[in-house]
């Protein structure tokens, strides 16, 4: 299957990977369903936009503990360098992530299209300026917008005070009820329209619409590998060929083999 997975590559014109958190279990961060998944033990409604702006506070305090103890420390795996390899050997055009960890970007990976976006930049929901988080303490929460804009105050033309945004920061990250950013999104569809193999890594396949790009691709005529520890809801409908395994076993064993 390997010789098989190789060779598709190899040949392939435009090959796409499409990964979910299973490819950064190996990096620390743990996955969102299934053993030990977030899920179990966090209730995914305080992920719902309508949530966060109505419980601001418990909602930043939860994300904190959940993303950012560990966004910035851990490290992409021999998964995440092996794509970016593929990329620079001309042999992967694109990567689909519907992880927020930023990690495919730090493994070198160039084109990467972040459906549900990144941890690492905040927005504020007043005035839409975007922070790097680094910049941001969180140890105050919820973290507020410094961005001041100098403003005429009314009737006195030449003096002017700096009026600070103040406005609430949020994640820039897709909260469920939230849309895809416009370009990932556009991107992530003309690549189901155009690509001929899609490597799937990592994902369950259950949420939607980044679960139907990889549906889009198959019928649009790729190939379909798929890399998991378990079978997912793609398996026996739309995989060609299933890798079983952890993301930088298969990979490795895969780059061997190409
Ligand atoms: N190697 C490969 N696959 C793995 C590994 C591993 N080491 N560990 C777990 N997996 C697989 C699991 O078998 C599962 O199929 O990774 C998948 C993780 O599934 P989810 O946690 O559902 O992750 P994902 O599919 O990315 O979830 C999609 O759900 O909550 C939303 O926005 C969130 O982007 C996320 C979306």
């Amino acid at each position: 299957m390997y010789e098989e997975a190789a060779r598709l590559i190899k040949n392939s014109k435009r090959t796409v990977a499409f990964t979910g958190a299973g490819i950064s279990v190996e990096s620390g961060i743990p996955p969102f369903r299934g053993k030990n998944g977030l899920w179990n033990k966090y209730d995914p409604a305080t992920f719902e936009i309508s949530y966060f702006l109505g419980n601001t506070e418990k909602s930043w305090e939860v994300m904190r503990e959940i993303f950012y103890e560990l966004f910035g420390k851990v490290k992409p795996n021999s998964a995440h360098t092996a794509l970016a390899e593929l990329e620079g050997q001309n042999l992967m055009h694109a990567v689909i992530t519907q992880n927020v960890d930023n990690l495919h970007t730090d493994a070198g990976s160039k084109n990467v299209y972040e459906f549900h976006g990144s941890l690492k930049k905040l927005v504020c929901l007043k005035c839409s300026a975007k922070t790097d988080v680094s910049d941001v303490d969180l140890n105050i929460l919820p973290p507020r917008c410094t961005r001041s804009d100098l403003k005429e105050r009314p009737g006195d033309g030449e003096r002017h005070k700096a009026v600070l945004c103040n406005g609430v920061l949020k994640p820039d990250v897709v909260f469920f009820g939230e849309s895809i950013p416009k370009h990932a999104y556009t991107k992530s569809f003309e690549e189901a329209d155009k690509a001929d193999l899609f490597i799937l890594i990592g994902t369950t396949g259950e949420v939607a619409p980044a679960n139907m790009i990889p549906r889009m691709a198959k019928r649009s005529g790729a190939n379909i590998i798929e890399i998991n520890t378990t079978e997912s809801s793609y398996t026996d409908s739309i995989t060609d060929i299933f890798l079983k395994g952890k993301a930088t076993e298969v990979m490795e064993n895969l780059m061997s083999a190409i």
